[in-house]
């Protein structure tokens, strides 16, 4: 929840990024900080949340993790202004794509809007997509891996070099993706049979080179297929899995259940993931302008 606060701070001062050239902030820089004011919206009052997501619903007491804003060194953010982000995005369409960690972050822009129209103004239609009348509408599509899974006669296969949802989704004026959660599930919590790789199948290769040459399909759909004048991109960048305490000093732990304070710092513990390296060497070198894609480090 927290990290996903400071990427739709991000999103929208990225959305203004006149506002952070010209003071010229690494946003990405600073720490949390305990803030009264916060939240901006009551997920008890907002119809989007799924259940599964709605720890106060299903019993949670405490509420001070939700009470954390993102403070960068250098410069403040701007407080989120849901009527006037209306205002910026009147009549576009906005995109999220990618797994679970896309989903809640379109579940919390939708609260942050619906609470800012007083809900009077904003509809939430079939798969997870919101519209408000003033034209905004913000959609989830969910794509674990962005590149296709297809099924064969022989099986559920992964293709590294096919990205066909990209017809739909260039349509956008702002796509906001993100993928990397799922690339080393096996067993019965991985999704495909067998990895195809420039027209060769397998039953499995390294996982991180797989994860890299999908972004590479990704990164070339970009350049050849994307208007980036009309259309804005972000990509979110890659946030560790939570599932090793040894990563920030509670050796033994194996989940965040029990956690209630975001780590202090600019920095995880154990550095960036390698993941983290690789999305950024890969966007940065398979695209060839820099401006197109913004990420969200
Ligand atoms: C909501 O709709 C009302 C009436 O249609 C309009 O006056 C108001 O500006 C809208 N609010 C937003 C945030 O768009
Ligand atoms: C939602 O989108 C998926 C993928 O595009 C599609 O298969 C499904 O039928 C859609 N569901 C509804 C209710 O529109
Ligand atoms: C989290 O870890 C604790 C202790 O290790 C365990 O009891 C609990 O079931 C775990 N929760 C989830 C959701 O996995
Ligand atoms: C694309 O990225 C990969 C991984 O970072 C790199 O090895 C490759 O040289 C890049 N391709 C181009 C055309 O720059």
């Amino acid at each position: 929840m927290l990290i996903l606060a400071s990427l739709y701070v991000v999103l929208y001062t990225g959305l203004c990024s006149a506002y952070v050239k010209q003071k010229g902030c690494n946003v990405y820089e600073g720490k949390w900080v305990y803030d009264e004011s916060y939240p901006l919206f009551n997920s008890r009052k907002c119809p989007f949340i799924r259940k599964e997501f709605d720890c106060i619903k299903y019993g949670r007491s405490d509420d001070q993790y939700l009470k954390y804003r993102w403070q960068p060194n250098d410069c403040d953010l701007p407080r989120f202004d849901g009527v006037e982000f209306m205002r910026i995005l009147k009549g576009k369409k906005v995109i999220f794509t990618g797994d679970s960690i896309s989903l809640n972050q379109w579940q919390s822009l939708t609260c942050l809007l619906y609470t800012a129209s007083y809900g009077s103004n904003v509809t939430h239609e079939a798969n997870e997509s919101m519209s408000t009348d003033c034209g905004v509408s913000i959609a989830y599509f969910t794509s674990h891996y962005l590149v296709d899974i297809e099924t064969e006669q022989f099986g559920r296969v992964l293709k590294l070099d096919s990205l066909k949802n990209g017809e739909l989704w260039k349509q956008a004026d702002v796509l906001i993706f993100n993928t990397w959660l799922w690339w080393y599930r096996r067993g019965i919590k991985q999704p495909w049979d067998y990895i195809e790789d420039d027209g060769v199948i397998m039953e499995d290769m390294d996982r991180m080179v797989a994860f890299t040459k999908a972004l590479m399909t990704w990164a070339k759909w970009v350049d050849s297929d994307v208007n980036t004048y009309q259309t804005k991109i972000f990509f979110r960048g890659v946030s560790p899995a939570h599932y090793r305490g040894a990563e920030w000093n509670e050796p033994g732990v194996r989940n965040c259940s029990k956690e209630t304070r975001p780590l202090t710092g600019s920095t995880y513990p154990t550095g960036v993931p390698l993941a983290a390296k690789v999305v950024k060497e890969t966007l940065s070198s398979n695209i060839s302008s820099s401006n197109s894609v913004h990420l969200l480090t």
